[in-house]
């Protein structure tokens, strides 16, 4: 059953990478047993450190990768079976990716206007005037202009390139964008020129976005809900208010005490802690599963645990209430 508060789902999926063959064979699991759920027109944010799996799982989602196992479903239809000519269609009508790297995302030999307006090729549009009428609209909808359009992609800073991204991904009017560390590779005055659009075009277009981040300073202000992810796995899922006010699983605990805070005296008082499973977990009678520990709050725990981060939840209460 799918769940109707839910516009992506995302259930038990599971990505490995094989490499080698025989004794010599190696499986990284960077998505394992993930399972989670998108709403409409909510900005979902996804951390981790780097190799957690946060691209691999943005990846699996649209199918740049095939899922080895588990589930995915977007409105209600299943976006991880069989490819076929009608579920790619599907995808690329609904589903739109912003890459981490500006520079490498986009074809150096294709003008602006051919990169933003393949995506309507594809989806039937010809008329080469409706084209170039959409593209610079769309050009200016990112803080660019008609200008642009004729330009190659290596005539622009970073943080032009990345509105070259997002309008691409736009262009097709999808519902949902995936977002895979959109500003990383940009100074940081220029992150929060690109955070602040992405934002204006969320609420202009009612778009919903799964927005990847290595760390949690980056989503905070921009996500509804975050989800943390460690190792190929979700340990933590939350409205963003109460994973701060309560972050009840270790490594959570640990990504936010690496927040980089302005305030010097704060910093000092700041106690850093650092995540060993090994000596955060004790594994061996009791299985951790994902369970909702109260109502939108799921942290990956043994039952010991559930009933511990259900006293702290009790303890801290109603976050904004
Ligand atoms: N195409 C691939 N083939 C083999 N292994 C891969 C492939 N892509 C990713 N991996 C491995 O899967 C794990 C997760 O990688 P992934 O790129 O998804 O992490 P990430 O969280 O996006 O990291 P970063 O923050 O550095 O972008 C890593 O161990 C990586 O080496
Ligand atoms: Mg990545």
């Amino acid at each position: 059953m799918d769940n109707p508060t839910y516009l992506l789902e995302v259930k038990n999926l599971c990505r490995y990478f094989t490499s080698g063959r025989g004794k010599k064979k190696l499986t990284v699991k960077a998505v394992d047993d993930v399972s989670f759920g998108v709403k409409p027109a909510e900005t979902f944010g996804l951390v981790g450190e780097s190799g957690c799996g946060k691209t691999t799982l943005g990846r699996t989602v649209i199918r740049l990768y095939d899922p080895t196992s588990g589930q995915v479903i977007f409105n209600g239809r299943e976006i991880s079976g069989k490819m076929t000519n009608d579920l790619r269609r599907y995808l690329t009508e609904n589903i739109a990716m912003i890459f981490q790297d500006p520079i490498e995302s986009l074809n150096p030999r294709m003008t602006v206007e051919e990169i933003i307006g393949e995506g309507l090729k594809v989806r039937g549009v010809k008329d080469k005037d409706e084209i170039r009428r959409r593209v610079v609209e769309m050009l200016e909808k990112v803080g660019l202009n008609e200008e642009h359009a004729t330009r190659y992609p290596h005539e622009f800073s970073g943080g032009q390139r990345q509105r070259i991204g997002i309008a691409r991904a736009l262009i097709v009017q999808p519902k949902m964008i995936i977002a895979d560390e959109p500003v990383s590779a940009l100074d940081v005055s220029i992150q929060a020129q690109v955070i602040n659009l992405l934002n204006d075009l969320k609420s202009e277009f009612g778009l919903t976005i799964l927005f990847i981040a290595h760390n949690l300073s980056v989503v905070k202000y921009f996500s509804d809900r975050i989800g943390v992810m460690y190792y190929g796995r979700l340990v933590e899922v939350a409205r963003g208010d109460d994973l701060y006010a309560k972050p009840l699983h270790p490594y959570t605990r640990a990504l936010l005490s690496a927040i980089p805070e302005p305030n010097p005296l704060v910093a000092k008082a700041k106690r850093r802690v650092d995540y060993d499973p090994e000596r955060d977990h004790d594994y061996t009678h009791e299985k951790p599963e994902m369970v909702e520990v109260e109502p939108d709050h799921f942290v990956y725990c043994s039952p010991s645990e559930f009933a511990r981060y259900r006293e702290i939840c009790k303890r801290v209460g109603k976050v904004g209430a």
